[in-house]
């Protein structure tokens, strides 16, 4: 990864996708090689390296969305009382959800949730968002929303992005660079720069869809394993 790009992680289901962002976050030791954060070894789970997930409960039901950043930045990183509640504030206004700031998580709608968990990810000023299909679970409409909105808060923070997603149009509106993995046996197939393709409508979009399609079909010599994922848009 480098410092301040998107990088998305695209490939078929269990092919270790969850598993590599786990790594990287700290939660989980690699088995063999070597994983390097800013040159040394990743180290525990921190707050230089937030994580959003996809499921749409990470947030602490018994408290309100302000509270649970108020809380993570107190036992992450140690800030507490008005300092917190400052930057709480931001983050808020940030994804847009300042609305919503003293609703508890069961009286907010997906995209709502997934716009706190950010918010949350976010305040803790990690040098590394890493985030898993953090829009998989939402409608299409609400997902298109977000990732304007991801793209907007990335320009604005310069946070390095780690991406996991089965949305090729996500991945190449959204990444800098796309790797594109392989399963059976799970290994990397190619990193593609995609940094030319951000519009919809223009020929290198269409072009590397192409290609991103073709690294993510199955090949004969990857012996018999499961299809790439049907949800492949
Ligand atoms: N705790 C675990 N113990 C043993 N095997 C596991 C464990 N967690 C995951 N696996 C296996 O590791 C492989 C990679 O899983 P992982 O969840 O990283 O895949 P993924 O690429 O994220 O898939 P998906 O797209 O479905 O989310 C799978 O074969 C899975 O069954
Ligand atoms: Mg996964």
């Amino acid at each position: 990864m480098r410092q301040g790009e998107t990088f998305v992680i695209i490939g078929p289901s269990g092919c270790g996708k969850t598993t590599l962002l786990k790594a990287i976050a700290g939660f989980l030791r690699p088995a063999r090689g070597r994983l390097l954060v800013e040159g040394s070894p990743a180290r525990e789970p921190g707050p230089d390296r937030a994580v959003v997930f996809q499921d749409f409960d990470q947030l602490f039901a018994w408290r309100t969305v302000r509270d649970n950043i108020v809380y993570a930045l107190r036992v992450a990183c140690r800030v507490h009382g008005a300092a917190a509640g400052k930057r709480a504030d931001d983050v808020l206004a940030l994804v847009d959800i300042t609305r919503a700031a003293d609703r508890y998580p069961h009286e907010l709608s997906g995209g709502m949730k997934q716009r706190a968990a950010i918010a949350r990810a976010l305040a803790l000023e990690p040098t590394m968002l890493l985030m898993d299909e953090p829009f998989g679970a939402l409608d299409a409409i609400t997902r298109n929303q977000l990732q304007i909105e991801l793209a907007n808060i990335h320009r604005r923070t310069g946070v390095t992005i780690v991406l996991v997603t089965h949305s090729i149009q996500e991945a190449l509106y959204l990444g800098d660079r796309v790797m594109v993995m392989t399963a059976h046996p799970a290994r990397i197939r190619e990193i593609v720069d995609t940094s030319a393709a951000r519009d919809v409508e223009t020929a290198e979009f269409a072009a590397l869809t192409g290609r991103l399609r073709e690294l993510l079909v199955h090949r004969e010599e990857d012996d018999a394993g499961e299809p790439p994922d049907a949800a492949l848009a």
